[in-house]
């Protein structure tokens, strides 16, 4: 297993790629006063210029969403790619192969990004064993026969590689468990669990298998049906490095791969169901794998389209699964998403009704799909009593909470209005009991100023102005809140000249304070272009000058009290008294 990618390979890769060249060649870029500008890649707005990026700075943001980064965040975010898949493809870009560092460091510590090319590829050889398995194992006749029985054809199995984990317990652990590295890939996969009594053995057995894919194509995990009514009908692969069950969506990569722009998302339920409209010309469906549907599965299917429909079985677990999804969604929702509902007949689900009714009749009924608003109040309405007294109460009770989620302007002033009719008052009335909405530029940070803020923020946004600054030893000895944080920052900075705030941010990511060192990066603090260096400064000095006074506090108090000074403790409170007068 590869070793861990070197900061300083990071630093010059995220050095060497220039971010509005990057961004450019995605999203169109206007020139706008000393920066960039367009429509935001991560949200569906209609403000073409909530998109900044700047030159100087190597950093994106938008004052909508609050999204930001470096060009290796831009990467990650818009390609969907984890860390190590974002590193490469910078360095592919640029031609150079990403170095690594001995697997285990010196103090014992596990190397914290692996290399997951190998068990990708791994995965990828078992899927097209059980798809080889389909057609030549001896049981091959049994399984396609189950395929027909549920009027699926060979070319449909072939699209989503359908194959046959075979009968028996050891067929992967024989065929692929060549040495203890690939043992520990398989076990680490899912495709094999130890035994108690050591040994191990294949997770599937005997099952029609749906390999799943993620955004790139790569298998990550599978899903395995039993042929008869044994349980679990559906065995699914564990979570595990490389498959994460709220992540992955069930047939997003053949979407994606079928429309270069994805009019609308389907969402349903089972791997069934997303094959079977396949088959029969529904080609945009996807299914959450056997979980609810995430909030990162709402913003994953936003990102690819601005329409989502979610189906659901027309029971009452159907409906709960969809009030799930539909709270779920909210913070997510914008003017220019929508979000529908549809419900099938009790008994029903998607696969059935295809194959029964056809492409056009499934699709009459998406078009009857109910919107999020008419969904949302028909569930509240339900559970309140109209001619009860206290209904309308109770009604503002279960309202208010969900519409104060929604961050969108247009819709959710729709909502507001919506529910004022239903109670009966002004909307005046209704603003009052509902949380301020917050406003567009300002919503990304409210931080009170202080000092230290100010301080934080005027560095991460001009880092050069520390290159070459002496060091403060006085400052490690004082107990200040974040003062530890601009140590930090600043024994970066003060070495490297020309660093800029993308390449700095670097330095947090995926640590607890990288959130609040992002919101600071992009803080409009109000300081004037030419007084930011100066103000900096003299927040330094009273930093400094803090330390002083707790060091002449100290003396004088230890004068005062029965333990007399010391010559030298004398001398020093004479010193840092002068000091302080010069101040
Ligand atoms: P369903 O029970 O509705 O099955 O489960 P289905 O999709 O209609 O499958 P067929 O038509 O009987 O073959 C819906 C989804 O819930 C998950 C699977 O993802 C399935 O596709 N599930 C269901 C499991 O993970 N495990 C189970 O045992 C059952
Ligand atoms: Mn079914």
């Amino acid at each position: 297993m590869a070793g861990r990618i070197p900061q300083n390979f990071i630093d010059d890769l995220i050095a060497r790629t220039d971010i509005v060249e990057l961004i450019d060649s995605q999203v169109k870029l206007k020139k706008k006063g000393g920066g960039y500008r367009a429509r935001c890649p991560f949200h569906n707005g209609n403000n073409d210029s909530s998109f900044s990026v700047n030159d100087k700075q190597q950093f994106y943001h938008c004052f909508n969403c609050g999204a930001s980064g470096n060009a290796l965040t831009f990467v990650m975010e818009y390609e969907g790619l984890e860390f190590v898949d974002a590193i490469e493809t910078l360095a592919g870009q640029l031609g150079l192969e990403v170095p690594r560092e001995a697997s285990i460091q010196s103090g014992g510590k596990p190397a914290p990004y692996i290399d997951r090319k190998d068990s990708y590829l791994l995965m990828d050889d078992i899927a097209k064993y059980y798809q080889q398995q389909l057609l030549q194992h001896k049981n091959s006749e049994k399984v396609i026969s189950y395929l027909k029985a549920r009027g699926l054809t060979g070319e449909t199995a072939k699209h989503f590689k359908i194959g046959y984990a075979p009968e028996g317990w050891d067929n992967i652990c024989k065929r692929f468990s060549r040495s203890t590295e690939t043992n520990k890939q398989l076990q680490e996969a899912g495709m094999i669990k130890l035994r108690d009594s050591g040994g191990s053995y294949d997770f599937f057995n005997d099952r029609l298998m749906f390999p799943i894919l993620d955004r790139r194509g790569r298998v990550v995990g599978f899903g395995g049906r039993v042929f008869d009514n044994q349980e679990p009908k559906y065995l699914n692969s564990p979570e595990t490095p490389l498959f994460h069950k709220g992540k992955e969506l069930y047939g997003l990569y053949q979407v994606k791969q079928a429309h270069k722009d994805i009019e609308r998302i389907l969402v349903v339920e089972g791997y069934m169901d997303v094959v079977a409209l396949w088959q029969y010309g529904i080609d945009y469906a996807v299914a959450s794998l056997g979980t609810a549907t995430t909030p990162d599965h709402i913003h994953t299917l936003f990102r690819h389209s601005s329409e989502i429909v979610c189906c659901f079985d027309g029971d009452k677990a159907g409906r709960t699964a969809a009030w799930r999804a539909l709270e779920n969604a909210l913070p997510y929702i914008q003017d220019g998403r929508t979000l529908r509902f549809m419900f099938l007949a009790d008994g029903e689900d998607p696969d059935s009704f295809v194959q029964k009714e056809g492409k056009e009749s499934f699709e009459r009924l998406i078009g009857q799909s109910l919107p999020l608003s008419d969904f949302l109040f028909q569930q509240l309405l339900a559970q309140v009593d109209m001619s009860s007294s206290d209904s309308k109460t109770k009604l503002a009770q279960l309202a208010i909470p969900l519409i104060s989620r929604l961050n969108t302007s247009i819709f959710r002033q729709m909502m507001e209005e919506r529910l004022t009719k239903l109670l009966g008052i002004e909307l005046e009335g209704l603003q009052k009991l509902l949380p301020k909405e917050q406003g567009d530029e300002k919503k990304t940070v409210k931080n009170k100023t202080t000092p230290m803020r100010l301080a934080i923020s005027i560095l991460l946004q001009h880092p050069n102005i520390a290159y070459g600054l002496p060091e403060f030893p006085e400052f490690k000895e004082i107990q200040l809140p974040g003062l530890n944080l601009l140590n930090s920052l600043l024994d970066i900075c003060r070495v490297n000249p020309n660093i800029t705030t993308g390449q700095l941010l670097e330095h947090w990511r995926e640590t607890p304070e990288s959130k609040q060192l992002n919101q600071l990066a992009v803080w409009q603090n109000d300081v004037q272009e030419d007084k930011y260096e100066d103000l900096f400064l003299d927040i330094l000095e009273r930093f400094l000058n803090l330390h002083l006074n707790n060091e002449i506090e100290y003396l004088k108090q230890k004068a005062r009290s029965n333990e007399a000074l010391t010559t030298q403790e004398t001398q020093q409170l004479a010193i840092l008294l002068s000091e302080q007068k010069q101040n």
